[in-house]
């Protein structure tokens, strides 16, 4: 008799707050080197059973994304209905998200998405199509329309979205990125009507916000984890604990990581742009009670951000560095 196959984290949906599934593990399209090996990244991983495409205008990988879509459509490995595919309006489009979303679909050769995020809660200086995408003064600082501290820009930002779902068919679900506890603390009580359905942050045991998921679970915000392995080096695999725990489940340290979101009711989406290693990071190794909570502590000891985008504020998170500007959240 053989002994039944592991679960695998490609098998594994969680239920938004709108009754739609959104997979536990999906792949992000940040481009690594270049932009449209993007396309066999995207069919490498929904080859291997990923169901979850996370995009944005920005990275300017839609394009790739959408002509390896169009290739997986037209063999027939998926329909449009099997994928869930996500976008995010930049913050030099604040102003226009619906033309963003559009401009998004046109690339992406797509009707619709599942999901469109509001990728930062701040407002930057963009044209009518939000260029660029890092407009700066004359001295060279970020040129912003609102005050990254106190602006309110961001809350209609999200209403706009609400009135996109409400108005359209462009997009089936709506959620926010990079919102701390006081920026969606700001938000919650100015809602119209649609809930964001995830909160898309950095996330790994490197850095401990347990305070966060819970405000996201009380408001049944599903919490979605970029940076599994810290970005660029992948700092948070050479952790001497995830390492012997690789060891210990005889598993990929990525998967080890995966894990650690998905058995907690997070959503991770990891990038890269090794072929082998999206096909062979699906994996859901069973790790113990005990095993979760030794990672989360590493964090707790010794926390880091490895995502410091540079806008000069740290938007209410803490261990932000190069926040030279705003220390007046919390
Ligand atoms: N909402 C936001 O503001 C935001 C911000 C950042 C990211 N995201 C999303 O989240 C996705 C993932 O985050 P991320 O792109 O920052 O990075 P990530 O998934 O944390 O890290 C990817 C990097 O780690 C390397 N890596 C992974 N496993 C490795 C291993 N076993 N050994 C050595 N290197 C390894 C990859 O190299 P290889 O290419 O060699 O595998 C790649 O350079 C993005 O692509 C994007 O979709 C969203």
């Amino acid at each position: 008799m053989s002994t039944p196959a592991a679960k695998k984290a490609t098998d594994v949906y969680f239920t938004l707050n709108n009754g739609l599934k959104i997979p536990a593990l999906g792949l992000g399209t940040v481009p690594s080197d270049n932009p449209e090996d993007v396309k066999d990244q995207v069919i490498t991983a929904v080859k291997a059973g990923y169901r979850l495409i996370d995009t944005a205008w920005y990275y300017g990988t839609e394009k790739y994304v959408g002509q390896a879509l169009k290739e997986l459509f037209d063999e027939g490995v998926v329909k449009r209905e099997d994928l869930f595919i996500t976008t995010k309006v930049w913050p030099s489009f604040y102003h226009s998200p619906e033309k963003s979303l559009d401009q998004s679909l046109e690339t992406l050769g797509l009707d619709y998405v599942d999901l469109f995020l509001q990728h930062w809660p701040i407002a930057l200086h963009g044209d009518e199509n939000g260029q660029p995408a890092a407009p700066k003064d004359e001295n060279g600082d970020l040129k912003y329309d609102d005050d990254p501290v106190s602006g309110t820009k961001f809350i209609e930002v999200y209403n706009k979205l609400e009135d996109i779902l409400d108005t359209t068919k462009k997009t089936k679900s709506i959620g926010i990125s990079n919102y701390s506890i006081p920026k969606l603390r700001q938000l919650l009580p100015h809602i119209k009507k649609h809930v964001p359905v995830v909160n898309q942050i950095e996330y790994h045991p490197q850095l401990p916000q347990q305070d966060l998921v819970d405000l996201c679970q009380e408001n049944k915000i599903i919490v979605e984890c970029y940076s599994p392995v810290g970005s660029g080096g992948a700092p948070v695999l050479k952790l001497p604990l995830i390492q012997e725990l690789a060891k210990k489940y005889n598993c990929s340290t990525n998967e080890i990581v995966n894990a650690y979101h998905i058995l907690n009711g997070r959503v991770v989406i990891p990038r890269s742009s090794n072929l082998e290693r999206i096909k062979s990071i699906t994996g859901l190794p069973e790790l113990t009670k005990e095993d979760l909570d030794e990672l989360y502590q590493i964090g707790v000891k010794n926390p880091k951000r490895h995502i410091n985008d540079p806008w000069g504020y740290g938007l209410g998170f803490r261990w932000w560095e190069g926040d030279t500007k705003s220390k007046t959240f919390d």
